[in-house]
């Protein structure tokens, strides 16, 4: 089957690569070579210089540091989730990289959010001047090619922005919006739909799926910042490993059902936890009774109260599957980790295991007192248990 645009998300993470397919083995093939051979027929032979973008052939490479078939494979599902010409990194931080390389903005306004994007616009600062504006700047701080960095969901806390609202506030003063989509992934959430100009994921988390490879990736629907990506790339000499993009494809083609399922557990967990959380009167010793003893705070776009129905309409599906919770005091949440099964401690997101993190092990920035959840694919019900169990034990019941 060759790929049409009007398939659904999981047909496309199956088939959009099949116009690659030059062997027959069903389960493509991993490449090492960093090298190709040139054609042994001299009217093929095309030199650099005479090439143009439209003459490129994705079943041809030359050096791997330009292009080479796992990752080619790799990008060309990737274009077709994300609605654009999608490059791969070697780490969603080099995506953000390349972004800022491509742009080179004189103001950037950001919100909280990863603390390691805030890491890569230190360096922009440092080598450039990039100055750092408040995400809610007023729009008249913003000038012609600045640039708005939107993560959505929020990370650690999964709390979503309105993409429209800040696609409109750069778009009125000729400035863009990149969005930082790593927590919606595909058949969740297009930002493209909203107005962004460049998505990015870290594809570390939802794409590689199973917490075994590091990966970025920027996407955008302008042919011109898609060539220019590519060249940039070249020469920053951030590209993916083959090992990386050949899992990635793997990861790929279950995407769809990963994640719905990871929402369908998160939106369980999250609704059990806050109506426990907020329950009148709970009777002693019951599970509500554990609960609000030791929880403080749950945080999740599926409890975030928002106006309007910018919500409904920029997540339809589901609101991601990464959560945050904050505890009565600290010593409760550098305790809680330890006394569950099911949920393993450690950072980063997105795999088919559930993890929780003591979040200020890793982040400076965050409240002491809170845990980010990632959800897995485990049966909610188990990880519910797991959580009544660690809960009454801190709670002495
Ligand atoms: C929202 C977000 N953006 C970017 C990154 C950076 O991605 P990577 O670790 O693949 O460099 C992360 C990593 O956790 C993230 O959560």
């Amino acid at each position: 089957m060759s790929h049409t645009p009007n398939v659904g998300t999981s047909t496309r993470s199956l088939h959009a690569d099949d116009v690659l397919n030059v062997v027959s083995d069903v389960a493509p093939p991993m490449h090492l070579s960093t090298t190709f051979r040139y054609s042994d027929d001299p009217s093929a032979l095309i030199p650099a210089a005479d090439l143009n973008s439209s003459d490129i052939d994705p079943t041809n490479h030359i050096y791997s540091r330009a292009s080479c078939p796992n990752p080619t494979r790799f990008e060309t599902i990737l274009s077709a989730l994300l609605n654009g010409k999608a490059i791969s990194y070697s780490s969603g931080l080099s995506a953000l990289h390349a972004a800022l390389t491509l742009l080179n903005p004189r103001r950037i306004s950001v919100g909280e959010g990863y603390h390691g994007c805030h890491g890569v616009i230190a360096l922009f600062t440092r080598l450039t001047g990039l100055q750092k504006l408040d995400l809610d700047c007023s729009p008249d701080q913003l000038e012609k090619g600045d640039l708005i960095l939107l993560e959505t969901p929020l990370n650690p806390k999964g709390t979503a922005f309105d993409i429209a609202a800040y696609a409109e506030k750069a778009h009125s003063r000729g400035a863009y919006l990149i969005v930082d989509s790593t927590f919606a992934p595909p058949g969740l959430q297009d930002p493209f739909l909203f107005g962004a100009d460049l998505v990015m994921h870290s594809g570390s988390k939802y794409f590689g799926g199973h917490s075994d490879l590091l990966c970025g990736v920027l996407a955008t629907q302008r042919d011109d910042w898609a060539s220019q990506l590519f060249q940039d790339r070249v020469f920053l000499g951030s590209v993916m490993g083959n090992m990386e993009s050949w899992l990635g494809v793997r990861s790929l083609r279950t995407l769809e059902v990963r994640v719905q399922r990871q929402c369908q557990n998160t939106a369980r967990l999250v609704a059990w936890l806050h109506a426990a959380l907020h329950a009148p009167t709970p009777a002693p010793a019951s599970d509500e009774d554990a609960v609000q003893a030791v929880l403080q705070e749950v945080f999740h776009a599926s409890v975030q109260e928002t106006e309007g129905d910018w919500l409904a309409k920029q997540m339809p599906n589901g609101f991601g599957p990464v959560f945050s919770i904050t505890m009565k005091e600290e010593r409760l949440a550098r305790e809680l980790p330890g006394r569950l099964s099911f949920f393993q401690h450690a950072t980063s997101l997105g795999g088919v295991e559930t993890l929780i993190e003591w979040r200020t092990l890793s982040d400076k920035s965050v409240d002491r007192r809170l845990l980010r959840v990632s959800v897995g694919l485990e049966n909610w019900e188990d990880l519910r248990d797991d959580l009544v169990r660690a809960f009454r034990g801190l709670a002495g019941l």
